[in-house]
């Protein structure tokens, strides 16, 4: 029996959860590899502060802490009240204190064009037809998200200062993710960062440099940043491993998340050294579809597929709900935000339907 943490959070988050959790029980039936899972509710985000006034409240630190694996959903509330109590820093608050928390050190963000839906992405058709399959993966406890944030004033000026530190254990850890990574997949890594400026970034492309030499199968550019997010638009299908800062990962992931048409099919996960993962959808709460049955369950739905592949190593199943959501793709079915005019829509709840219906017969 695995035990799975489950944070909806605010937004669509309760929505689009209940189907992936719907999907997480029917895979118990897939094989005899499966085991049973339980799911321990906790609150997160503004529906945390709500009861504890906390986005990360001591008792949902319990629960995940007591689990095998973390389902996360989406926190944040919309952008007119974003100065409530309940709404300031929750995103913040909420996700880096959670990665802090479990030393979330490496953010995994997959990133695919279904050929199906070629037609959403904003790209022009010559510039995806080659197909996209890439993974960026960003380091997620260091840089400046954590390096000393200070504000003070100096000679009547008001200044504001955020220190970007890394250390090279910190580097050589998420480069090792990166790089074995990369042989299970088309075997080429590029390293982003802005190694012509930064201190940092050039002990940054020291270390991957020296980690690649442990994995002679795999292939090594370094890539400036700015160049980089230019690249992700004009020839995103140069690219396998994109491996990068905590902030660089930041801004790089948003762009790349642009390329499938909607954030509504974007899963990641972020794992700690142990192999502890949490498990959520890229896109973020959508205060203005929620609680109407219409988000695309997607996003969450394929969280579940990279839990079971990362934290329990049942890749059959994962591929399985994976293959059943390609299958929903290829059969029409489609909800509002990557549907055309003449498309039939589904709901949140109809959609799942089909994606099960693929995960039985498949
Ligand atoms: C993300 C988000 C977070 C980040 C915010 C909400 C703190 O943008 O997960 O990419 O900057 O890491
Ligand atoms: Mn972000």
């Amino acid at each position: 029996m695995k035990k799975i943490a489950v944070l909806p959070g605010d937004g669509i988050g309760p929505e689009v959860m209940e189907q992936a959790c719907r999907v997480l029980k029917a895979c118990e039936n897939l094989g005899e590899d499966v085991p049973e899972f339980e799911l321990e509710y906790g609150l997160i985000g503004g529906a945390a502060y709500e009861q504890h006034e906390a986005h990360f409240p001591v008792e949902t630190h319990k629960i995940c802490e007591r689990s095998d694996a973390i389902l996360f959903g989406s926190v944040g509330g919309p952008v007119a009240e974003a100065d409530k109590p309940k709404w300031h820093k929750c995103e913040a608050n909420s996700l880096l204190s959670l990665r802090k928390a479990f030393s979330f050190n490496a953010n995994l963000r997959p990133v695919q064009v279904y050929p199906e839906l070629n037609h959403i992405s904003p790209l022009k058709a010559e510039l995806i037809e080659k197909g996209i399959d890439m993974l960026i993966v960003r380091e997620l406890t260091g840089g400046i998200y954590f390096g000393e944030h200070r504000r003070f004033e100096k000679e009547g000026k008001r200044f504001g200062s955020d220190i970007c530190e890394y250390d090279e254990d910190t580097v050589r850890a998420i480069a090792h993710v990166a790089f074995q990574a990369a042989e299970k997949r088309d075997r080429r890594v590029t390293s982003a960062d802005k190694a012509n400026v930064l201190d940092s970034s050039r002990l940054w492309r020291e270390i991957v440099s020296e980690v690649s030499a442990e994995y002679p199968a795999v292939t090594l550019e370094h890539m400036l940043v700015d160049n980089c997010a230019m690249q992700i638009i004009r020839n995103p299908s140069q690219f396998d491993v994109l491996v990068t800062t905590n902030m660089f990962g930041d801004i790089l992931s948003d762009a790349a998340a642009v390329l499938p048409g909607s954030l509504g099919l974007m899963a990641s996960a972020s794992l700690n050294a142990s192999g502890f993962g949490m498990y959520e959808p890229s896109g973020g709460s959508a205060p203005d579809i929620a609680g109407q049955g219409i988000a695309n369950p997607i996003a969450q739905i394929l969280s579940v597929a990279l839990m079971l592949k990362h934290s329990f190593g049942l890749m059959d199943a994962s591929d399985k709900i994976s293959a059943a959501v390609t299958r929903t793709l290829q059969s029409g079915f489609r909800t509002g935000d990557i549907s055309q005019p003449d498309d039939k829509v589904l709901g949140t709840a109809e959609m799942t339907d089909q994606i099960l219906k693929e995960l039985s017969e498949g």
